[in-house]
């Protein structure tokens, strides 16, 4: 039987984490594309730990760096020939205007263009498996803004909008995967996990204001495992979530800046411009 394979970005914290943990007997390998590798093979104990029998590869990848993407996508593609699941997870919240290594806004960097690019180089691999299966963590924060040129280099910063706009482009990624590949059998789930009690906005605000604000905040937020659960959902079920967005596990229709249909045209056209790639 052919071995079954998840890949996951930014597994080792939050949301990511608790969904690998949760999955660890749904898969015979697992692919940890990581940006920091101590975090990732203190995550690989802890899953063997769960199921000895699993097989965990760590790969080192940071999603804001285009290089870093190839390289991740490179090593997977000469090891691998087919992935069953690819979760596009990873994603961070910028409180100042930072560009990454390639000059992008450092939130459309890292929650967008790397895993466009890494979606795009690991595609194939996706579509040589059984499952076909691509999961995005997206967000109900797509509501936020609507998409505005320039699209990657914005002359003025708004950490809200920003990251807003990032999460727009992943939900406009997802829905783009279901248009072009749905008919040959991939399924696709752009899912929001809800508020969930992470990491997420902490690294980059002072730590004591970050942990007052979120002590504030902490009796609203869900538990790391109860927010893992919509993305766990989307995963286990394919069939019942493929094509659409799950809203904590509630599949929920688009609205606003997400389904302007035009905007998503240009935006998706623009990142193949960007990145030189004719089509996804
Ligand atoms: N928390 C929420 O309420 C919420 C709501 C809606 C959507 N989301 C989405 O859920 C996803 C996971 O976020 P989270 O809340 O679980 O946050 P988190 O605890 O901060 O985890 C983020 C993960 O992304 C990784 N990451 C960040 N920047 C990266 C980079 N440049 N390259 C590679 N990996 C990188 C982190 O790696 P390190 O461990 O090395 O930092 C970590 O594994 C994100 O896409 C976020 O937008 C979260």
């Amino acid at each position: 039987m052919t071995e079954s394979i998840l890949a996951i970005t930014g597994p080792t914290s939050g949301i990511g984490r608790g969904a690998v943990k949760a999955l660890t007997n749904s898969f015979d390998r697992m692919l940890l594309l990581c940006r920091n590798l101590d975090k990732g093979a203190d995550l690989k104990n802890d899953l063997l730990q769960l199921n000895p029998d699993l097989n965990v590869d760590i790969i080192e990848c940071d999603l804001s760096v285009l290089a870093s993407v190839r390289q991740a996508a490179d090593t997977i593609k000469n090891r691998f020939d087919h992935i069953d699941c690819l979760i596009n997870n990873a994603g961070m919240v910028s409180t100042s205007k930072e560009k990454s290594v390639d000059g992008y806004e450092l939130m459309m960097a890292t929650n967008y263009i790397g895993p466009f690019l890494l979606t795009h180089e690991l595609l194939p691999l996706v579509m040589n498996s059984e499952r076909k299966q691509i999961v995005v963590v997206s967000s109900d924060a797509y509501k936020f803004a609507p998409m505005k040129r320039p699209f990657f280099k914005p002359k003025r910063f708004s950490s809200i909008a920003g990251y807003g706009r990032s999460k727009l482009g992943t939900l406009y990624l997802a829905q783009e995967l279901h248009e072009f590949y749905s008919h040959k059998g991939l399924k696709t789930t752009a899912v929001h996990p809800g508020m969930v009690s992470t990491n997420i906005g902490k690294n980059n605000v002072s730590q004591s204001l970050g942990t007052f604000v979120f002590r504030l905040l902490d009796p609203f937020f869900k538990t790391l495992d109860e927010g893992a659960q919509s993305v766990v959902s989307a995963v286990e079920d394919p069939d019942k979530y493929a094509g659409f967005y799950s809203d904590e596990g509630r599949i929920a229709a688009v609205k606003q800046y997400g389904s302007d249909f035009k905007m998503r045209r240009e935006f998706i056209d623009a990142t193949l411009k960007e990145l030189n790639l004719k089509a996804l």
